[in-house]
């Protein structure tokens, strides 16, 4: 189950980077154009491993802050609700890659900060 569990945050992690990476490709590749879909599958790939580690921790021993959590799960679905909503529009507007952006950046401080 350990092996699990790291995989998952293998993932996890590789997920967080496509996130920022998605801020440089939108600015530099993208910036006149439509919103990168990297974006939607990074946010999903965050979900989906947070969640099965969440789901796993009575297997895995953990015991994870759920207030925490729970601060993760609405930052990670706030962003995936603003990239579904533009998802579709010619031109991305230019408030939108700061701001995911900056809900990023926020849970990884989330993560990494409140213990
Ligand atoms: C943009 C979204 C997210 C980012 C950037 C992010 C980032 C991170 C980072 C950097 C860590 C490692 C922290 C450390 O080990 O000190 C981490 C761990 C973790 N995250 Fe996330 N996260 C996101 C979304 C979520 C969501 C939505 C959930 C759950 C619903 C979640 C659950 C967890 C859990 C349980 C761990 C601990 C894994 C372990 O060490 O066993 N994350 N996250």
């Amino acid at each position: 189950m350990e092996f699990v569990r790291l995989l998952l945050v293998f993932l996890h992690l590789l997920g967080m980077g496509m996130l920022v990476a998605m801020f440089f490709v939108q600015n530099r590749v993208a910036k006149e154009g439509p919103l990168n879909k990297g974006w939607l599958h990074g946010s999903a790939l965050q979900l989906l491993t947070g969640v099965a580690l969440v789901g796993l921790a009575p297997l895995t021993d953990k015991d994870y802050n759920h207030i925490k959590i729970g601060v993760k799960l609405l930052v990670v679905v706030l962003i995936a609700a603003l990239v579904a909503v533009n998802l579709n529009k010619q031109k991305v507007a230019s408030w939108l890659t700061p701001a995911l952006a900056g809900l990023v950046v926020l849970n990884v401080g989330v993560a990494v900060f409140w213990t």
